[in-house]
């Protein structure tokens, strides 16, 4: 493994020890990297008010410098001097969401460098529902930008052994967590646009949303289905992403499905390739062939149990020298949505 750092592993699974929190507080103060759990994935935390804190997380990930990180908050009295205005909208759904996977973008203050932003002159912000992420937060009592604690590129971590895999030798210091809960980031939602504007699907379901503010709009990018070209509004959207070393084909959930996911599989074992399908727990019986590796994902019926366990399979693929990854994609509605979005992402074009 690359890197110089000592990386230190704090375990927390069974509940916070003071003393490494107060430790792993002080490194963000000081302006080393921290990675954490969240609800959704492990976040890869530095100071977000400090400018070379954070080019420390472009570094460590690989990370393309005009891609913006979302700033995690432990009190919503923050928000005021990272933002320059809190509209009307953003206090019902803080009230609403907060804490929880849900990121709003604000106009930014002076106070949020460029670095932070990536750029640009709003700020995503969000208020993890996690009871570790909180305490960090609020023991290290500065914003921490927080991107997902992984080699940009590859799926999100899920686990503090994800993030090892990863980063170790690279960062200061892991909080291990356990599992985490949702497993799929943060819905980004634009409150600088009327109206607001979902620029990644996420934890929080577009009907939620909808349900609170009426009318909010998908950036379009989400959903062509045409292959024309659009650039997507949130800039990590646009990248190849969430994806594992192996090809993934992603098979959309319309007519016939179980036939045409059989039948790519059946070829590509044709090819002389390893072969995985990954496929909801109802669809399983319909694959019998013994040369393809199988692995339920989840119930079709339940996006939220495909979700929690969508980025670990992916890396599994990995490590059971997969070639060739054939998932049968889920309806997308709902966090299905969000599912599928990170599949489309992780098949870079190998949609059917
Ligand atoms: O659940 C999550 O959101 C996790 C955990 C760790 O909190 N974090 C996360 O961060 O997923 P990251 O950096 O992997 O993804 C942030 C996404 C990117 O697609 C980025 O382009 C978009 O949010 N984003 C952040 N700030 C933005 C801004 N000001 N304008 C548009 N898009 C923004
Ligand atoms: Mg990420």
């Amino acid at each position: 493994m690359q890197g110089s750092k000592d990386t230190l592993l704090f375990d927390m699974c069974g509940g916070i020890n003071l003393e490494q929190l107060d430790k792993a507080a002080q490194t963000l103060r000081e302006g080393g990297l921290v990675a954490f759990p969240t609800e959704t994935v492990y976040g890869l935390g530095a100071n977000a008010l400090d400018d070379e804190a954070v080019l420390g997380i472009f570094q460590a990930k690989g990370r393309p410098q005009d891609n913006p990180l979302i700033v995690h908050i432990a009190e919503v009295e923050q928000l005021s001097s990272i933002v320059e205005v809190i509209p009307p909208s953003a206090e019902v759904l803080m009230q609403r969401f907060w804490p929880g996977p849900l990121s709003l973008i604000f106009k930014k203050s002076e106070q949020i460098p460029l670095r932070t932003s990536g750029g640009l002159d709003t700020v995503a912000v969000r208020m993890p529902d996690h009871a570790v992420a909180l305490a960090l937060l609020s023991h290290a009592k500065v914003p921490v930008a927080a991107p997902s604690a992984n080699i940009s590129g590859r799926p999100s971590p899920t686990t503090a052994s994800h993030v090892l895999a990863d980063l170790a030798g690279k960062i200061d210091c892991i909080i291990d967590g356990g599992a985490t809960g949702i497993g799929v980031e943060s819905t980004v939602l634009d409150l600088t646009s009327t109206p607001p504007m979902v620029l990644r699907p996420g934890g929080i379901t577009l009907e939620e949303l909808r349900g609170i503010l009426g009318r909010v709009e998908m950036d379009p990018s989400l959903i062509k289905q045409d292959g024309s070209v659009r650039v997507a509004r949130a800039p990590g959207m646009k990248y190849r992403h969430y994806a594992p070393k192996a090809n993934v084909y992603l098979v959309l959930h319309r007519y016939a499905v179980e036939q045409r996911v059989s039948s790519l599989a059946n070829r590509l074992v044709e090819e002389g390739k390893r072969v995985a399908i990954m496929a909801p727990a109802e669809s399983i019986a319909a694959y019998t062939n013994g040369r393809i590796h199988l692995e339920v994902m989840g119930q079709a019926e339940k996006p939220a149990t495909v979700a929690a366990n969508l980025y670990s399979l992916l890396r599994k693929m990995d490590s059971c020298g997969i070639d060739d990854i054939v998932v049968q994609g889920i309806e997308e509605k709902g966090l299905g949505f969000a599912v599928m979005n990170r599949l489309r992402k992780a098949a870079g074009g190998k949609v059917l």
